[in-house]
């Protein structure tokens, strides 16, 4: 998978080199920008433009790029304003608040994209509804999509970011979408013997540990769908292309 391997080195790389380029620019052609709050706040702008650009040309998916987008300006403005310090524990908060089980699971955030989503709930169609669960459900749009498209199935998400949870819980319960729910809990915790679709779009770093969950619990005739992430030792019995840029494959295991 293009975007999966060691995200965080190039998110940083992304964000330092756009941000040195454009502190490059501020120190050596003063000219270029007057020192202005516009014109910094128009550099800040620029230099998380340009790390996108670099993110994108390093492969960084989505929330990555987010990430750089909104790092790469503060590194600009940080030297130049030198805010109070509370502002730095405050960011580290917020970053952990929807990134922290990259560090407790392997498991960052990163999203399915739109292709992904269509994907699955034609998929999710053809079997004929029921039970859909998105096991670490980040900001909730795969929730969002399949409650959507199909208002008869339940559709559950479980995540343990805190910000990540309460940004999927406001999105589906601020939309009162009754066929969607949205748990504060662990993969490790979550009940999945009456679900019809498993969904996991995690890391290689949990797949062993998830196959034997789900494998030990959900019912026969149900499918567990991890989008990217292979499980050692176990052939998938489908993989289903997605025809988006970077071709992700939905690998189904028959349970
Ligand atoms: C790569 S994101 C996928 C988000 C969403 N499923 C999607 O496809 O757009 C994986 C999510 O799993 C969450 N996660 C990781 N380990 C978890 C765990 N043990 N319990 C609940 N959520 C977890 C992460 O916080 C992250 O938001």
């Amino acid at each position: 998978m293009r975007q999966a391997g060691w995200p965080i080195p190039r998110t940083l790389a992304s964000s330092i080199l756009a941000a040195a380029a454009a502190l490059a620019v501020w120190s050596f052609a003063p000219d270029a920008f007057p020192r202005s709050h516009t014109s910094i706040l128009g550099l800040a702008f620029f230099a998380g433009i340009l790390a996108v650009v670099t993110g994108r040309l390093m492969c960084l998916g989505n929330a990555w790029l987010v990430l750089t987008a909104i790092a790469t300006p503060a590194l600009v403005l940080v030297p130049i304003y030198r805010p109070p310090s509370w502002v730095f524990p405050l960011i580290a908060l917020v970053l952990a608040g929807f990134y922290i089980n990259g560090v407790r699971e392997k498991v960052p955030l990163y999203l399915s994209n739109s292709a992904t989503e269509r994907a699955l709930a034609d998929l999710f169609r053809k079997m004929g509804g029921g039970t859909f669960i998105d096991l670490g459900c980040g900001l909730g749009g795969i929730v969002d999509r399949i409650s959507a498209a199909l208002p008869e199935s339940h559709v559950i998400g479980v995540e343990t970011a805190p910000l990540s949870f309460l940004a999927s819980w406001l999105r589906l319960n601020g939309q009162g979408r009754r066929n969607a729910t949205i748990h504060y809990q662990s993969i490790w915790d979550t009940d999945v013997g009456d679900a019809d679709v498993v969904y996991a779009f995690l890391s290689p770093a949990p797949m062993a540990r998830l196959f034997e969950k789900l494998k030990a619990e959900m019912k026969p005739g149900s499918i567990f769908i991890s989008n990217s992430f292979a499980v050692p030792d176990r052939e998938p019995d489908e993989v289903i292309g997605v025809d988006d840029s970077r071709q992700t494959q939905l690998l189904v295991w028959r349970m």
